[in-house]
């Protein structure tokens, strides 16, 4: 989810509407805001995008100097107008938005049932918000005046302590006109200083243009905004000095251009992507890569004997052609975990193991948390990750930048070959600080180099594929298929299938098939082969006649100057030959195509698929 909020002199609505658009990869199920307006807390909610809320504020405008926004994932009720935020406490005293997800909200939802609450949503927030009125009104019972920011402060204090669970929480009071709290434990939450005026939200992206001096908050912290002034509070100490930092990014690159979607110009994209994650990476003389940011000495680089690849998603699958990546160049053994499965294991590590965390947005809550496990323990925990200044951009000790510019589709396209093409540098990285010859690293050097043009040359498959989609996009079930490098691409083309045309697909690692899926085979079931030139080949190609021996369609993806696949399968996708340990780079972008056409043709959206957000932040 996402969370605006403003305080100041300008008028908030065209602020909040604004930075909802821009966080909207964080969630559309629903967009919201509430603006304090004469006295009255004003709320305009709508299930959908943020759009729909544009269109409703152009028939119901509102206007105020202080409000707050949100756009929402849902966890806790499904999406629809009344569980959208911001949700009111009491009687309209206290009006918040929140990020998050509260643990114990049946707990505080029965106890404040029982004292006479209302509950009119089946969101975990709303028991927030009903227990800051509550403790408002002891506060006022108490003879506390309800104009004071400190009564309002207090009985927010109060409610913190109360809630098991993670909160980016941004909360007006009614009878509080100049003030926004803001308060965080797990979710991020970033303040931008302004000139009499403060801007709040879950991630610098609607900062830009407004402000470029921003506090990045703190788990516990809280901050008490209003045009007079910023105080920012410890749960534990008090009052402390914020730390005011620069936003050194100028604007986002986030145009659509002449293309139809945003999926597709990614797509495009990639041959310049590519070449951004490799660029000043490349050291020819040492036939090796260097990095900028690992922060770690030679020695340190040295000692470690085991690598852990942590991710999510789409991020995952880059993971696993990086544990191969790294096996195979600097004989390090590597295992790639799911940070969901990681953040609550107790996996053996220990003072030689070194962790990356892979992701494209830097702010998967999963990705975080185990991230935040393993430096708990004292491991040195690096980041490769795409969006500068996120979360785990700035928590991990060190760590390398796709530089891919703004991912907005929601199915990663581009961020995937640039986390593949950065991984492969670090295996060549390592691999050089070990047994990796000379000779080896220059030509996985050469290799990379003529990368960007073997990209381009793929992408001219796209009218190919477009056939391809057309011809099978009513299946609904497709199976992909691959071996060693190309199995991570098999099931990264699966899950793109899934995220943007709700086909369901499965990918394997080609021998497995007869293992079990090969019972799937029929006619009406598809299965995409990635069989591209090299050792391994006539060993996809016997899996692929186990296919056809069982009458089902095949889509292969082939290197070009293959005649015999032609005759072997249904279709063919070609793309040009390269090392089978830079396979991926090329293999994966006609099965980022064929997703996108067959989701066209079955009429989604590919930039917004249902259900899904570009970044997770929640657990
Ligand atoms: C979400 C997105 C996926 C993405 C995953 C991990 O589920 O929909 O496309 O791969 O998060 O995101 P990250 O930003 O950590 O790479």
């Amino acid at each position: 989810c996402g969370i605006v909020g403003y305080v100041g002199a300008r008028d908030v609505s065209n602020f909040l509407l604004e930075g909802l658009h821009r966080l909207e990869y964080r969630g559309y199920d629903s967009a919201g805001i509430a603006v304090l307006a004469d006295g009255e807390i004003v709320i305009r909610k709508r299930t959908g995008r943020v759009q729909e809320l544009a269109a409703l504020l152009d028939e119901q405008p509102v206007t105020g100097t202080l409000g707050i926004g949100h756009t929402r994932w849902a966890t806790h009720g499904a999406p629809c107008d009344k569980n959208s935020h911001p949700h009111i406490g009491g009687s309209g005293e206290v009006v918040l938005v929140h990020n998050g997800v509260i643990e114990n909200y049946n707990q505080l939802r029965s106890q404040l049932q029982q004292i006479g609450y209302v509950f009119r949503t089946d969101t975990d927030t709303e028991a927030v918000a009903h227990l800051m009125a509550h403790h408002l009104e002891e506060q006022v019972k108490l003879g506390a005046d309800v104009t004071a920011p400190a009564t309002c402060l207090t009985a927010l204090e109060i409610t913190l302590r109360k809630l098991k669970g993670t909160y980016g929480l941004a909360v007006l009071f009614r009878d509080c006109p100049n003030m926004l709290i803001a308060a965080r434990n797990g979710s991020p939450l970033v303040v931008g200083v302004g000139d009499g005026e403060y801007f709040l939200a879950s991630d610098a992206t609607p900062l830009i243009g407004y402000t470029e001096q921003v506090v990045y908050l703190a788990d516990h912290e809280l901050a008490i905004l209003s045009p007079d002034g910023m105080e920012i509070r410890h749960r534990d100490t008090g009052r402390t000095s914020p730390s005011i930092r620069t936003l050194n990014q100028v604007s986002t690159d986030i145009e659509l251009g002449d293309y139809a979607h945003y999926m597709l110009k990614e797509i495009f994209e990639q041959p310049n992507s590519i070449e951004n994650a490799m660029r000043g990476r490349l050291d020819e003389d040492e036939a090796t890569a260097k990095f900028g940011g690992l922060n770690l000495s030679s020695q340190q680089l040295r000692h470690i004997d085991r690598i852990v690849l942590t991710a999510c998603g789409t991020s995952w699958h880059a993971a696993m052609v990086g544990e191969y990546l790294i096996e195979e160049f600097a004989r390090i053994p590597v295992e790639v975990e799911y940070a969901s499965e990681l953040r609550y294991r107790n996996p053996p590590l220990n003072d030689r193991t070194m962790i990356f965390a892979i992701t494209q947005s830097g702010e998967t809550a999963d990705t975080l948390a185990a991230m935040r496990e393993c430096k708990r323990k004292g491991h040195p925990t690096l980041a490769i990750c795409n969006v500068v200044g996120s979360s785990i951009a700035r928590e991990a000790d060190g760590g390398v930048y796709l530089h891919a510019g703004s991912e907005v589709g929601v199915a990663s396209t581009k961020a995937f070959t640039s986390q593949v093409t950065v991984l492969t540098l670090l295996a060549l990285f390592f691999g050089r600080m070990r047994h990796m010859s000379w000779q080896a690293g220059r030509n996985i050097i050469r290799e990379l180099r003529t990368m960007p043009e073997h990209v381009e040359r793929t992408l001219k498959c796209h009218d190919v594929v477009q056939e391809i989609a057309d011809k099978y996009h009513r299946c609904s079930n497709f199976l992909y298929l691959g071996r060693l490098y190309n199995f991570p691409v098999a099931l990264e083309g699966a899950l793109k299938l899934k995220e943007i045309s709700y086909i369901h697909a499965e990918g394997y690692p080609a021998a497995e098939m007869k293992h079990g899926p090969l019972a799937l085979v029929d006619e009406n079931t598809p299965s995409v082969f990635i069989v591209p030139k090299g050792g391994i080949y006539p060993k996809v190609i016997s899996n692929l006649e186990e296919v056809k021996a069982r009458k089902g369609p095949v889509i292969a993806i082939a290197c070009e100057g293959d005649d015999r696949i032609a005759d072997l399968a249904d279709d063919v996708i070609y793309v040009p030959e390269t090392d089978e340990c830079l396979q991926p780079l090329v293999t994966s972008i006609p099965l980022q195509l064929l997703a996108y056409h067959i989701a066209l043709l079955r009429g989604c959206n590919v930039d917004r698929p249902r259900n899904l957000a570009k970044s997770v932040t929640v657990e």
